[in-house]
């Protein structure tokens, strides 16, 4: 990574949601039609379209794909005016592509910024990630065993093993730890789709959610860790390279040693980092679009690192 560069990312904040709601907006169409292309394509075209015009020097450093492989908002793509702050932009406009196309809960858009040289570049393969709320921070350990990181979890938390709730995506490759997990005491809460939400769930104390564990996209860990260390939490990963070419790719992006830990600095080195997240489809956080009488109304929540702070808003959007 660069040497950190700092720039007010806070002023862009309201940018991003214009950005994320008229992208959630864009896939609505498209929400359980089994057209999960169309959907993120229209996301994606609207996100690119609304990126382009806010005064910033941007650069893509999460994105659709590499540019082979994606023709918006490609790893790489320089986005904005030109002219501003010099920003590194993750971004997605469709977390939960599969859950929109059925017309299922759990997608949502979502931008995240950080100053350049801060935010990890990390190509599209399988990450393993672990996150936890703030009490906890500084208490996990990605090299540890699920079970000396609920210990430790709980301890820090003052809770009982059975008090803790470790939120998992539903997938055959966690069962094992889902049952390690639910063999001492602990709960799990399950979901289908879309890893980011669930790793800022563990930072807000309302949702009672302990701990996050799972494997998915690195693009998604890039997102979500931006989320939770802009709430003071921790949140660590490891890249999972299939085969020589996934290693190339990394390091070729310039992981120097692509199966070591990632630290929570690692993945985001700077708390001048901003997330900004509007639902399609409701989730644990956040209302899906809504329609009512010649207005959509959409939820979305804005995080600023610096002062910890998670806002939720509601905008009417008159059509
Ligand atoms: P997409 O929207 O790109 O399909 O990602 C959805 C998602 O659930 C991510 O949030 C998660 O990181 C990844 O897929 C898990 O991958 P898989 O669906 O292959 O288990």
């Amino acid at each position: 990574m660069k040497q950190l560069i700092e720039a007010p990312m806070s002023q862009l904040i309201y940018d991003f949601l214009h950005v994320t709601e008229s992208a959630a907006l864009a896939s609505l169409p498209w929400v359980g039609t089994g057209n999960k292309f169309e959907a993120d394509k229209a996301a994606t075209g609207s996100m690119r379209n609304l990126l382009n015009k806010i005064q910033m020097e941007g650069v893509v450093v999460i994105g659709e794909g590499e540019i082979d492989e994606a023709p918006m908002l490609y790893i790489g793509e320089r986005v904005g005016t030109g002219a501003g702050v010099k920003v590194d932009l993750a971004v997605d406009p469709i977390d939960g592509t599969s859950s929109t196309s059925k017309g299922q809960n759990d997608a949502i858009t979502v931008i995240a910024a950080a100053p350049e040289g801060t935010l990890l570049h990390a190509p599209d393969m399988y990450m393993e990630k672990i996150a936890t709320g703030p009490q906890a921070a500084g208490k996990i350990d990605i090299d540890s065993s699920i079970e000396e990181n609920l210990y430790a979890v709980a301890k820090a938390k003052g809770k009982q093993l059975n008090e803790l709730t470790v939120i998992v995506q539903d997938r055959e490759r966690h069962y094992k730890w889902i049952e390690i997990i639910r063999s001492i005491g602990a709960k799990t809460f399950l979901f289908e789709d879309g890893d980011v939400i669930p790793a800022i769930s563990t930072c807000i104390d309302s949702l009672n959610i302990d701990l996050f564990v799972g494997i998915g996209g690195a693009p998604e860990g890039v997102l979500a860790a931006v989320g939770v260390k802009s709430l003071g939490g921790d949140m660590q990963a490891r890249l999972l390279p299939d085969g020589e070419a996934e290693y190339e790719r990394c390091v070729n992006m310039g992981i120097k040693d692509p199966n070591k830990p990632l630290r929570h600095d690692e993945l985001i080195a700077t708390d001048n980092c901003v997330f900004v997240a509007t639902g399609i489809t409701s989730n644990i956080l956040l209302q899906g679009i809504k329609f009512d009488h010649k207005k959509y109304i959409t939820h979305s929540m804005v995080i600023s690192g610096r002062d910890k702070n998670l806002r939720c808003t509601e905008t009417v959007h008159v059509i």
